[in-house]
């Protein structure tokens, strides 16, 4: 299993299909998927196919949608990482995580973590993220790591408006100097 990225408090990795029942778990709780805009997942077999989808992502653009750990105890919180969206030619920084584990810091940690990984190590020149106007805390999560709203536009076609952030390795430093 490869290790990608280490935080205080965090560990993060490549998914593989020993995770399909925590991500079904996630996946099909409705408050979790509420403002994601997705549908609830309804079985395991989705989520099998979602998985060898993530498995060749991580081949193919090399980062990826990343099974997220706390260290102690080794408790799987979610997902967090990067996925390219072919269909705008953007590289978008996303997050999920069990309910139990929100308001803790978690998605913000990761987030400051993946967004130094994908600028000094994979050398991208930006990184968006969006966000439905009612996901609150989504959006706190990208200000508070420094991204900058951008513009209001469909995340796909023919869906409603959601608020777009963007962010290059020079806006997060200053981020992190304030
Ligand atoms: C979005 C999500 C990943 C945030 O994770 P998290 O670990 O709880 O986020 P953090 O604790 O790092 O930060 C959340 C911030 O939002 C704030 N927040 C939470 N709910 C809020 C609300 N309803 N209104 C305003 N602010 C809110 C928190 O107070 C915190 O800000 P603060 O540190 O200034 O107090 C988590 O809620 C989640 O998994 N939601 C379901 C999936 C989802 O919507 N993913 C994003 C799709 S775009």
């Amino acid at each position: 299993m490869k290790t990608i990225i280490e935080t205080e408090r965090l560990l993060l990795r490549e998914i593989t299909l020993d995770d399909k029942e925590a991500l079904f778990k996630l996946h099909s709780d409705p408050g979790v998927q509420e403002y994601t805009g997705e549908p609830v997942v309804e079985s395991i077999e989705a989520i099998e196919k979602a998985i060898l989808t993530r498995i060749n992502n991580y081949e193919k653009y090399g980062y990826g949608r990343w099974a997220t750990y706390l260290k102690n105890g080794m408790q799987f919180v979610g997902w967090a990482g990067l996925a390219y969206l072919p269909e705008f030619d953007e590289i978008d920084l996303g997050y999920r995580l069990l309910p139990e584990y929100w308001g803790l810091g978690i998605a913000t940690e990761a987030s400051r973590a993946i967004l130094n990984y994908g600028f000094d190590t994979l050398k991208l020149k930006k990184i968006i993220a969006i966000a439905l106007k009612e996901n609150k805390a989504s959006i706190r999560v990208m200000e508070k790591v420094g991204m900058k709203f951008y513009k209001f536009a469909p995340y796909e076609p023919g869906s409603e408006d959601a608020l777009w952030y963007w962010c290059d390795k020079k806006l997060i430093a200053k981020n992190k100097s304030h």
